[in-house]
């Protein structure tokens, strides 16, 4: 018994160790064939380092978060609002910086709100950011890539947060119509409003 159930265990280890070294889909096309698309690929957000300097940017946007009792608030350059403005994609280089804070809460955990009905921000929790460059994006499949953009998640330590789900950045955003170039506030660039 003890020694079937070895032998098994080992079968299983062996046949999970072929399928982790399993050559990759385009490899395995027939002769001929065009290669096809990775199935998947998990982004790391390597390639965006956090942006120190965000504050010198515009301040185009907040928001108030009910669901997660966060207030947020968003910065870009001017070149991207300019660029909006003209309705064109944003440009290359561009860098979106979303801060999150910890809303005030009242005793009973709601958040408060200031005169103007909008949530009071204490400290940051954490930050998300997108950047597009020219040429990124490229690794991806088209049923995830957004464009040339690029995700990152930082922790309030301004450190990369190694444990955040970053296919579900692009999974949420890539829905977005084509004008709006994956950016949901992309309409706030336009205007005055906060
Ligand atoms: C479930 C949907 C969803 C997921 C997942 C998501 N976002 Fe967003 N994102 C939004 C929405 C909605 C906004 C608009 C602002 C808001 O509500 O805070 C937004 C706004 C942003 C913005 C400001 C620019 C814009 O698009 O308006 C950045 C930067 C951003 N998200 C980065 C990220 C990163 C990085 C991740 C992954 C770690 C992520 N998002 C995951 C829905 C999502």
């Amino acid at each position: 018994m003890t020694l079937s159930r070895n032998i098994t265990i080992a079968l299983i280890a062996g046949a999970a160790a072929l399928a982790a070294a399993s050559v990759p889909a385009s490899a395995q096309a027939p002769a001929g064939a065009p290669a096809q698309a990775p199935a998947q690929v998990k982004p790391t957000g390597e390639k965006i380092a956090f942006p120190e300097n965000y504050a010198q940017g515009e301040l185009y946007a907040t928001v108030d978060r009910a669901d997660n009792k966060q207030y947020r608030e968003l910065y870009i350059s001017k070149a991207a609002v300019d660029a909006a403005k003209r309705g064109e994609p944003l440009p290359h280089g561009t860098v979106i910086t979303l801060v999150q804070y910890a809303a005030q809460l009242d005793p009973q955990g709601n958040p408060v709100k200031d005169a103007n009905g909008r949530f009071i921000k204490t400290n940051i929790v954490a930050y998300t950011v997108m950047e597009k460059r020219a040429g990124w994006g490229a690794e991806y499949p088209d049923n995830m890539r957004n464009g040339e953009w690029e995700y990152q998640a930082f922790r309030a330590d301004r450190t990369p947060n190694t444990s955040a789900n970053l296919t579900a950045c692009f999974n949420c955003h890539k829905p977005l119509d084509p004008k709006q170039d994956f950016v949901f506030t992309y309409d706030r660039l336009k205007g005055t409003t906060r």
